[in-house]
């Protein structure tokens, strides 16, 4: 995912997955460009569009980093 890339490159954002990609934040939000967010494999599942709904900033183009593989 995402989070695993952010993870394991070390990149130092802060607060960024603070649920270990458990899906209980939304401090993995991102907000995709709308060309990127059409190639992603799977829509969002209802799990992660509740956490969405408290994500600062909600987009069209918005999901879970933790959720994108
Ligand atoms: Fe918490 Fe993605 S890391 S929802």
């Amino acid at each position: 995912s995402l989070l695993d890339v952010v993870v394991n490159n070390e990149l130092n954002i802060k607060g960024f997955g603070a649920c270990e990609g458990t899906v209980t934040c939304s401090t993995c939000h991102v907000i995709l460009k709308p060309e990127d967010f059409k190639k992603l494999p799977e829509e969002a599942s209802d799990e992660e569009r509740d956490m969405l709904d408290l994500a600062f900033g909600l987009s069209e183009t918005s999901r879970l980093g933790c959720q994108i593989i």
